[in-house]
This record gives C-alpha cells, structure tokens and sequence, in this order.
C-alpha cells in the first residue's frame, strides 16, 4: 500500500522513496521553482507516459541462484562507476539550492558515479572541476558558434571524460507554466513573489546568500554580463540555434577527444547516423517531458534502438526513472546506465548535498534490492529474458533477438 508522509525540509531523510522526498521539495520550493523542476510541456501527456510506461513491463524473476554478494557497478566509456547512474544535466540547478551544482557533483562523487554539468548550469565549469574533480558537460547548440566552441574548448581543458550534445532542443519545448509566472521577461507574478515571501528559507538560501543563482558560464553572450539566472532565462533560452544538424555532431568528433554522446535521440535511424558520425554513446530521452509533448517514452524504443547499435554504441536513458525497478527495467533491455534529473534534484532542493545523497541512497537500496529478488549478481546478469512487454504487440520478437545482447556489458 502506498502511503505519502511529508516532512519538512530538515527531516528529508526521513522520506523512504523518491515520491516521498517530491513531496518534501513540494513543500520548501515556491511555486515557479517547484514548476520549472516538475513541469513538462503542453499537457504533460509524455510527462505521464514516462511513468506509466514502467508500469507495462513486469518481471520475470529467475530464483535459487544464490546473491548474497551483488556487484552494482558498470564500465561507462572506459571508466568503473559503482552504479548504472549518472546524475543528468539539469539547468538552473541554482534556482532550487544555493551551490546545488556543486552538491550534486560531490554527491556524485561520493557514490562513485558521473555528475553532469549542464551548458545552462548555475557552476563555472573550472570553478566546479577544481573544487570536485572531473564531471561531464552537456553543450547547448547556442547561436553564437565561437562561443559554442569555446565552451567545448573549456570543457575539454577541464579534463571533463565525457561531452553531451543535447539534440533535442531546436527551440525550447511549450511550457505553459513557465508562461503563466512570470508577468514580464525577468518579472515574476505577484502570486509568485508572494510564494518567494511564503518560504523564506528558500529565499534567504537561494536568492539572498551569494545574492541569486546566475549563468556562470554564459558570461560573454548575456547582454551586458549580467548572469543573473532571473535576469536572463527568457533571453538564454532564445540563445539555442535552431540550425543545428547533423554536421555539427560532425565538427564536434573534430573537435572532442573524448567521449562524444548525442542526447536526444528517439528512433533506430538516428541512433544509426549517431554512430556512422563516430558518437561514443547516445541518449534515449524525451528531455523528461519537457520538449515535444506527444513523444513515446524512451523504454519504448530502447529494445529495438539495442537491437540495432546496442553492441557498438553505448546506450544510456532517461525520462520518468524515480525507482530501482526503473533501472532495472532499462538495463535489462539495453540500456548501460541510467541519467537521473528529477529523483536528485528533489533531494538536493531539499537538503543539498546531503539530499542529493539521500536520493542517490534510495535508488541504490532500490536497485540492489530488485538485482537480488530478480536473481541477479552483476549487471551483466540483467537482460531481456528477465522482462516482459504483454501491451507491446512488436515486443516479443525484437526481445528475442536481443536475448544473445544480454551478457554483452
Ligand atoms: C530544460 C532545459 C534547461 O529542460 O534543458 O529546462
């Protein structure tokens, strides 16, 4: 039976799930903050479908193998992590805590897993790799080409192991929240600035200390310097080139020596152009709901997309992932590891680095629950043999296929 307790902000440790610590962050985040992290675009169909859909696959558990020791870790381009996550790149992760970026690398760190640092994060780059260590960095197509490139350059001075070229943002998706609190470009509703006056921890921590999240890394194209992330989100936002195609994938393995993953693909063919241009890896995602609204969730197209690339291309997903069982169910059809957005930056909002590890605690607890009770002592033992689809009539077939895939990470 599923019960919701909610906790105030200083005993988010309480929460046993990450539903429990959503609703912990439901409470300490004013409403434009707690939107911009939850919301997806138009009516949320896909926002919905990312969860639902973990719903249609059930378990085909093998039993009396003997697990009582468990390996959860992975190899990710070349590297061991300890677990089949990495933290996604989110912007704006300054708007839901004071240094939430460099909480959630160190949490990160802490669990022997990948922190992504997003192009419209609220961390300089040098600033973060100093202070934490090597982190990924997911680039935006921004209109200013030498400044994309720069970025690029920074992040590859920075040592960060990976490069994430985020594919599906042309144009920004059809957020009607976003449109609905603010009153003017950089001006909140008076309903939203009364919400900033009712949780005053939140506005002392976020807005007072340090005097606001800001761009860092966008200094040189923000009209005047001013990084202010208030000031400039419609204005960033504006800033993505929607020109961006497949040659610039192309100029991109020029220009990164290092892991080059394409996040934002659907379908089996892009996955396919995605490594003909010589992309390391791919993520399967719908942006969390937040860009086209109408997107199958990406668990759907994972078992055909491993079929075809899944040997050569290394597959990671996000979208909708709030449970062990989540992760299980990804891996088990293909995918290497999981991204995870929301279920850290609930934690984060709610306790910083503490939270983010406390999100980071259950999802482990989780998943390594469900490898024993699924028979499991190694990711490599998960596969397409321990899922069924029953609603997905193309299933069964493509499953079958990929059962030779299975031991294959
Ligand atoms: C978003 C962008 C920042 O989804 O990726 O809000």
């Amino acid at each position: 039976m599923r019960r919701r307790r909610y906790y105030t902000g200083r005993d988010f440790h309480r929460a046993i799930n990450i539903e429990e610590l959503r609703g912990v962050a439901r409470r300490c985040l004013p409403r434009f903050s707690l939107e911009y992290l939850e919301g997806g675009a138009e009516d949320e169909v896909t926002l919905r479908r990312n969860r639902s859909v973990f719903e249609e696959i059930a378990f085909l558990p093998r039993t009396l193998v003997g697990v009582g020791q468990r390996d959860l870790s992975t190899e990710l381009f070349g590297t061991r992590i300890a677990l089949p996550f990495v933290i996604a790149p989110t912007g704006l992760n300054g708007m839901l805590r004071h240094r939430a970026d460099f909480s959630l690398a160190r949490a990160a760190k802490t669990a022997g897993i990948p922190f992504t640092l997003g192009t419209l994060g609220t961390a300089k780059i040098e600033d973060l790799v100093a202070e934490v260590g090597p982190v990924w960095f997911q680039v935006y197509n921004m209109r200013a080409r030498e400044f994309w490139e720069r970025l690029v350059q920074r992040a590859d001075q920075a040592g960060c192991p990976a490069l994430l070229v985020t594919s599906d943002a042309p144009v920004f998706g059809n957020r009607e929240w976003d449109v609905r609190n603010y009153a003017a470009p950089a001006k909140l509703t008076f309903r939203n600035k009364l919400e900033v006056l009712l949780h005053p921890r939140w506005l002392l921590d976020v807005m007072i200390r340090q005097g606001g999240p800001r761009f860092e890394n966008l200094t040189e194209i923000l009209p005047k310097g001013d990084t202010r992330a208030v000031k400039g989100a419609k204005y960033v936002t504006a800033q993505l080139d929607p020109t961006l195609n497949w040659d610039d994938v192309r100029a991109l393995r020029k220009l990164w020596p290092r892991a080059l993953v394409v996040k934002g693909i659907m379908t089996v063919e892009d996955a396919r152009t995605a490594l003909d241009l010589g992309a390391d890896g791919i993520v399967l995602t719908n942006h969390g709901g937040r860009q086209l609204d109408g997107a199958v969730s990406p668990m759907e197209i994972l078992p055909e997309v491993a079929d075809a690339v899944g040997n050569r291309l290394t597959i990671l997903i996000d979208s909708g992932f709030r449970r062990g069982a989540d992760i299980a169910k990804a891996l088990a059809l293909g995918a290497r590891a999981v991204l995870l957005g929301r279920a850290t930056l609930y934690g984060v909002a709610v306790g910083g680095e503490a939270g983010a590890a406390h999100a980071l605690k259950i999802l482990r607890s989780e998943f390594d629950r469900v490898m024993a009770l699924l028979g499991c002592t190694s990711v490599r033992d998960l596969g397409p043999h321990l899922v069924r689809w029953p609603t997905h009539t193309d299933r069964p077939s493509s499953l079958r296929h990929m059962q030779g895939t299975a031991g294959m990470r």
